[in-house]
């Protein structure tokens, strides 16, 4: 099996592709290695996959950039694509909406060609949490009406999920957005609130805290993530006109893929004091414009279509991410 997964370089594409080159597919890697958090850690999780057993191919471009990615693919055939590149995070979206358009909105078209005229058998796409904006109904299930984003990173999530619903329909495209709810673990994003706490709290610096921590978030351990995007790549959605998760009637599914679970920002911090085994210092300050203040995934839909059971909550999963966080840095 040949598959295409996007943003290799990224947490999630190089846990995937470690999956896959292990279970024997090949791997046709890309990714822009951009600098929106370190590349040197997108070269680091880059080392590993070259070390290890099996075929791994990476070319380094743009996939915002057709010619590119048309040249780089040349003749290969792909039977899969999982398309996880993007520019993700809510709060950089505020900053630097161009970045955004880019790689979420043509990038995502881009693939969405590549799949036609490839004829991919199933394409896998990243969807986000946020599309569900403000939503005070939970937990978040994929019937709920998503309409409101309040980034614009969300915005061109949901906006990806629409075109791919064209897409299914017009070319019959097997195709699955996957909703992500904040996934942490080993070989993490710096961006994310479980990183930077890590890294203050060992570094004897204060943590930033918005909304005195009356935040909640659905956390989702790395292993349930690529658990769960396994199970679903290898069920592409038939195209046999029944109502899919997420309401489509064509070969498109829509899953949440969370823990279903809601925890509170300050026992995520109570945790990771533990793990570091420091106290943190807090610096409150007020709710950040494009947050939401709880995420909570409902998760039936792809438990009962394809038996997805996390196993993983934050007290296990963070001290094993302070493990690996400590090793990586010799901190
Ligand atoms: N990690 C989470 O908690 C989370 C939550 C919701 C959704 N998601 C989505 O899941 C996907 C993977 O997320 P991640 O956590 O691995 O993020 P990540 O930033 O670690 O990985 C994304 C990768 O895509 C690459 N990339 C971005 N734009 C590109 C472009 N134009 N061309 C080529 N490569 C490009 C980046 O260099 C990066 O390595 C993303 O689509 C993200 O929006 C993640």
């Amino acid at each position: 099996m040949q598959v295409l997964v996007t943003g290799v370089a990224g947490f999630i594409g190089a846990a995937l592709t470690e999956r896959l080159l292990a279970r024997g597919d090949s791997v046709v890697g890309v990714d822009n290695c951009n600098d929106y958090y370190t590349p040197e850690l997108k070269q680091a999780r880059l080392a590993r996959l070259e070390k290890q057993d099996g075929e791994f191919h990476f070319h380094r471009l743009d996939f915002a950039d057709m010619a590119a990615l048309e040249q780089a693919l040349g003749g290969k055939a792909i039977d899969r694509i999982v398309h996880l590149g993007a520019q993700a995070g809510v709060r950089y979206s505020i900053e630097n909406p161009a970045a955004y358009i880019q790689s979420n909105l043509v990038g995502h078209a881009n693939l969405l060609e590549i799949a036609r005229h490839r004829n991919v058998e199933h394409m896998v796409y990243a969807s986000s949490s946020s599309v569900y904006g403000g939503n005070d109904k939970v937990p978040f299930s994929v019937d709920d009406r998503a309409d409101n984003p309040v980034s614009l990173y969300a915005a061109t999530k949901k906006a990806d999920e629409l075109m791919s619903e064209t897409y299914s329909h017009l070319y019959r495209i097997p195709l699955t957005g996957l909703r992500f709810f904040t996934v942490y673990g080993p070989w993490g994003r710096p961006d994310m609130a479980y990183w930077k706490f890590t890294q203050s709290i060992l570094g004897g610096r204060p943590i930033t805290v918005f909304h005195k921590g009356e935040m909640w978030r659905d956390f989702t351990h790395i292993d349930d993530i690529i658990a769960g995007v396994i199970a679903v790549l290898d069920n592409a959605p038939a195209d046999d006109g029944k109502a899919k998760a997420g309401g489509s009637t064509k070969p498109h599914a829509l899953y949440n893929i969370g823990n279903n679970r809601s925890e509170k920002l300050t026992d995520l911090i109570a945790i990771l004091e533990d793990a570091c085994g420091r106290k943190a210092e807090i610096d409150w300050q007020p709710m950040q414009p494009g947050d939401v203040i709880r995420t909570y995934a409902d998760i039936d839909a792809i438990s009962n279509d394809l038996g997805y059971s996390p196993t993983t909550n934050i007290a296990d999963g963070l001290p094993r991410f302070v493990e690996w966080y400590r090793d990586y840095h010799r901190v």
